[in-house]
């Protein structure tokens, strides 16, 4: 299947190495993505080492940051890890935990998501945990928040240092899925009728309300994320279904294959930078 890439031209005008109006999807390669992404915002923002990135907004305003590390230093997603330990140490009734799922290791997120050739989809963190629940007889859990977010949260905290490194397989059908990520990314939709690169390629470092926009590099390196609004941990699709709402578009269902695919691309997009999950946001 082929995809316009309808948002691409405005983006690229933008960035003097690049003008692709009106290219395919299909017609550039995940390596030429991750190098045009990377030098539109380190050309755009000079001087903000790629690490810093994984520091979302606050990568992009001192006073924001500055707010944000007072916070860090007493982090109010810390209970929530000490819960996900918990349950990555609890037995299910078979006897069996986590750690059969996992190799017995907590420390997995720079595992996830890759492609799975067998099933020909892609597999992300979340959907692992509740497969491992699955196939030994007990009930998935919800996947926004609770308790997938407190254990991701205890993984990701086990993962910290890791670095972005998802592989996308030259093969027919993860190109299909790295493709159809790349333009959702991409498309406009909503009564706003915005893309995502809108906001966090074209607008990054602006506000919208009172909110600073987020560039796209590093979005998915802070996950589970605490957020103030919300008063609790939250997933990356539950992002996303927010971000969908936000241009009044209907949000998805979490790990449908269209958001899976969605945190393909975007991971890739993050490559080379360090997993620094949980979070707190405002
Ligand atoms: C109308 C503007 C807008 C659009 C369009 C939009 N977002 Fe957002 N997004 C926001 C705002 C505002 C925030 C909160 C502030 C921030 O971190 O950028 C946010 C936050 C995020 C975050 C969290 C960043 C962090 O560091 O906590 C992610 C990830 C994200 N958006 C992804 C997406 C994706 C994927 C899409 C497309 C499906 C999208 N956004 C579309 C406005 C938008």
């Amino acid at each position: 299947m082929k995809f316009k890439f309808l948002a691409l031209a405005a983006i690229y005008a933008l960035s003097a190495s690049v003008v692709m109006a009106d290219k395919k999807a299909t017609d550039t390669t995940p390596a030429e993505d991750l190098k045009v992404y990377r030098d539109y915002f380190q050309k755009r923002f000079p001087g903000i080492p790629l690490d810093e990135y994984a520091n979302g907004a606050y990568a992009l305003d001192a006073v924001a940051r500055d707010n944000w590390l007072a916070i860090e230093e007493f982090p109010p997603y810390e209970p929530m890890i000490e819960a996900g330990e918990a349950l990555w140490n609890t037995s299910f009734a078979n006897g069996k935990n986590f750690a059969s799922c996992f190799s017995g290791d907590p420390a997995q997120r720079q595992n996830f998501p890759y492609w799975d050739a067998k099933r020909k989809m892609v597999v992300t963190m979340e959907l692992a945990i509740n497969e491992c629940l699955e196939s030994n007889g007990e009930k998935p859990m919800g996947y926004n928040k609770g308790k997938i977010a407190d254990l991701a949260a205890y993984m990701a905290y086990q993962s910290r240092g890791q670095k972005t490194n998802v592989e996308i397989p030259d093969d027919a059908d993860a190109m299909k899925a790295y493709n159809a990520g790349k333009s959702y990314y991409f498309t406009r939709r909503g009564q706003l009728n915005f893309s995502c690169a809108h906001c966090h390629m074209e607008s990054a470092g602006q506000h919208i309300r009172s909110e600073l926009l987020s560039p796209a590099l590093g979005h998915t390196t802070g996950w589970p994320v605490y957020r103030a609004k919300w008063g609790e941990l939250g997933t990356l699709h539950r992002r996303f279904g927010g971000c969908n709402e936000q241009v009044r578009a209907k949000k998805l269902k979490p790990q449908s294959e269209e958001y899976r695919d969605l945190e393909f691309f975007l991971t890739h997009m993050s490559n080379g930078i360090e997993y620094n999950g949980p979070s707190a946001r405002k």
